[in-house]
Parts: structure tokens; sequence; C-alpha cells
């Protein structure tokens, strides 16, 4: 798994060895869920985590007995609910995939009413305990938690947007493999870079920016959109009830985890899309935006803008915005 960054991450954790880079601790909250789980199992076989937390209201404790007896170094803890501030003491980094999952026929936003103070509440206990942690936020609707967070840290007077990141690992995971599958290519060879948001409209993926992907035209471009646009449905439909994207998100989570954590350790070019506080769009009122970010010892070190666009993505574009738009204003006016 991640044979390529694990080993830049073994080279990388030699060549800028440092006590930082040395010492990582990370902690995952809802990590007895669908998520939480297999992501626990992917960042203890990690080597740039030196330390794992895992908190949950229900269950932590047994996954972390369970992934410790993992032969890698680091150590993990776990914490039942009410040892939430303990999990936190001097954490690094912070994933967050606690909050419940969609059912058949829900949007993301649909979970708002649930998870927004579930985030909120997780948000004011890591601004208070570990203001400097990095927080990487899976839980739904991205769009919305990430201004959640944002607030909270503002409120508490520890604000760095450069530490606040959505997860939209999944949608550029699941665009590399669906162009694979159509060019009959490997999907290493299929980086599609996906910006603005994480759901529906507001997932953009700039297929002419590959090579496999700018001689789409027509329909064939039209499905793989909508594929990558509405890939959770998929899922979620399968799964009957049953919840939606678990292990391909465990894996987006920790792939972006670890691409954050070299960046953190002092490796140069590490540049991924993620949804954080962007210029981007600012004039037209829209705070966040995922686009490819270079992360950085500091977290996000540069926001590379979206490059030249083909007709069809301005039109995708512009059908975001508004989208996307609403979504971060809905979250900002919920700390409010
Ligand atoms: P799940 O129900 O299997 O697990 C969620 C876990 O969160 C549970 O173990 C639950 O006990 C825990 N939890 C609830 N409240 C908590 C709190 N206050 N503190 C700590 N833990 C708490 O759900 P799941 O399938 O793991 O999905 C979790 C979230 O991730 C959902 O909101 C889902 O929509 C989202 N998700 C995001 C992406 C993405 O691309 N960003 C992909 C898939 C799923
Ligand atoms: C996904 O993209 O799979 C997640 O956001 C979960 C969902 O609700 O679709």
């Amino acid at each position: 798994m991640f044979a390529r960054s694990a080993t830049r991450s073994l080279n990388n954790a030699r060549q800028f060895s440092s006590s930082a880079a040395r010492q990582t601790k990370v902690a995952v909250l809802g990590a007895g869920g669908g998520i939480g789980q297999p992501l626990s199992l992917l960042l203890k076989q990690n080597r740039l985590v030196t330390s794992l937390n895992l908190y949950d209201i229900r269950g932590a404790p047994g996954v972390a007995a369970d992934v410790s007896h993992i032969d890698t170094p680091s150590e993990v803890n776990g914490y039942p609910a009410d040892q939430l501030d303990q999990a936190l003491e001097g954490v690094k980094v912070v994933v967050i995939p606690a909050g419940v999952p969609r059912k058949p026929g829900m949007t993301r936003d649909d979970l708002f009413n649930t998870n927004a103070s579930i985030v909120r509440d997780l948000a004011s206990a890591v601004a208070r305990v570990s203001p400097e942690a990095h927080l990487l936020i899976i839980s739904n609707p991205v769009n919305s938690t990430v201004p959640i967070v944002s607030e909270v840290f503002k409120k508490a007077g520890v604000y760095d947007p450069r530490r606040i990141f959505g997860i939209t690992t999944l949608d550029v995971v699941r665009a590399s493999r669906f162009l694979s599958g159509i060019t009959g290519t490997d999907p290493k060879d299929c980086n599609v870079p996906v910006v603005g948001g994480h759901s529906g409209a507001t997932i953009v993926p700039l297929l002419s920016h590959v090579a496999h992907g700018k001689g789409l035209k027509g329909e064939s471009y039209e499905k793989l959109v909508h594929r990558i646009q509405f890939g959770g449905d998929e899922v979620v439909k399968a799964k009957d009830g049953a919840g939606s994207a678990t292990l391909s998100m465990a894996y987006a989570g920790a792939k972006f985890t670890d691409a954050l954590l070299r960046g953190l350790s002092g490796e140069k070019g590490v540049i991924t899309p993620t949804f954080v506080k962007s210029p981007l769009y600012a004039d037209k009122g829209i705070e966040y935006f995922s686009s490819l970010v270079e992360l950085g010892v500091n977290g996000v070190e540069k926001i590379n803008p979206v490059g030249p666009l083909s007709a069809e993505e301005e039109k995708l574009l512009e059908a975001c915005l508004p989208d996307l738009k609403k979504n971060i204003e809905k979250g900002k006016a919920f700390v409010a």
C-alpha cells in the first residue's frame, strides 16, 4: 500500500529528520466507525506516524487494542467518550471522520443537522487543547464542515487557515480510477486534478489537464464527469442503507494524511487537491475552494490556480460556484 510514497516517506524521514518529524502524534476522531477503523489500520502502517490516538463515543479502546498489535513502531492509544481532551493532548494532526453517513435518497447536505454540531464540538475541543494541530475534515457535508471548523477556530482566537483541510482525495482517487478504466491505462498515469468542493455539481474534474483525459468528448466525457461527481451515490445505493464509502475513503484519507505528513516533515513538491481557505474565487464571495495545494512545514504552503479550462470545464465551474457558496454560507451561519 502506497509503496512509492511509503518509500519516499522513509527516505524523507531520513533526509529531513527533526524532532518534529520523529514525534508525530495523529488523532482520529470517529475511529470506531466505518471509515475510522480502516483509516486507523492504514495510519498504523505509516512510518511518519509515531503515535496514534483513537477516539470515538463508541468502541475506540477496542479498535486501538486491535490495531496496536500491528508490527510497526508507533504507539496506539484508545480513548472512550469521556476522554476527548486526553486524546487530543500533544497531537500534530487530527483526522475527523465522526458523524453519520448517507442513506439512499439523501444528499450530503441532509447530514448537516446531525454532523454540524458533532464537528463543531470536536473542533472546539481541538481549538482548546491542541490549537496548533492540523485538522483534516472527512465528515460531510465537507463544503460546510470546513467553514464550521474555521469559524470555531476564529471564535477561539487560534485560527490559522494553513492548518484546516477538507479531504476531497476520494474524488481524485475515483477520477483516476474511472478514467483509467475507460482508457485501459494505469490509474497512476491518470492523475486528474479535481477542484471546487465535495458534493455533486461542486465536484469539478479537470480532465483536460491529463493526457489520457483530454481526448474524451461528447457522451463518453459527460458520462465520466457524471460518474466522478456522483461516485458517492453509487456506493450509497450499492450499500442499500448500510452507509456510504468507507474503505475507499479510508484509503483516500490515509493518502492525504501521508501527503500532509511528508509536507510537514520538510519534503518539497507535495501537491494535491484539498478544500481550503482560498483566494481563487474570493472576488465571487467564495471563501473556500479545492485546488492543487502545495503542502509544507506549516501546512498550506501555496494554493495553485485552477489553470486553463476547456469550454466544458468552464461550464462545470460556473455550475459549481453558486452551490458551493450556499454550502459555505450555511456552515458559517451555523457557528455565528
Ligand atoms: P459511521 O457511522 O460508520 O462512523 C461514524 C463514527 O463517528 C461512529 O463510530 C460514531 O460513533 C462516531 N461519532 C459520532 N459522533 C461522534 C462524536 N461526537 N465524537 C466522536 N465520534 C463520534 O460513518 P462513516 O461511514 O465512517 O462516515 C463518517 C462520515 O464521513 C460521514 O459524515 C460521511 O458522510 C463522511 N464521508 C466523507 C467522505 C469524503 O470524501 N470526505 C467519504 C465518505 C464518507
Ligand atoms: C463519498 O463521496 O463517497 C462521500 O462523500 C460519502 C457520500 O455520502 O457519498
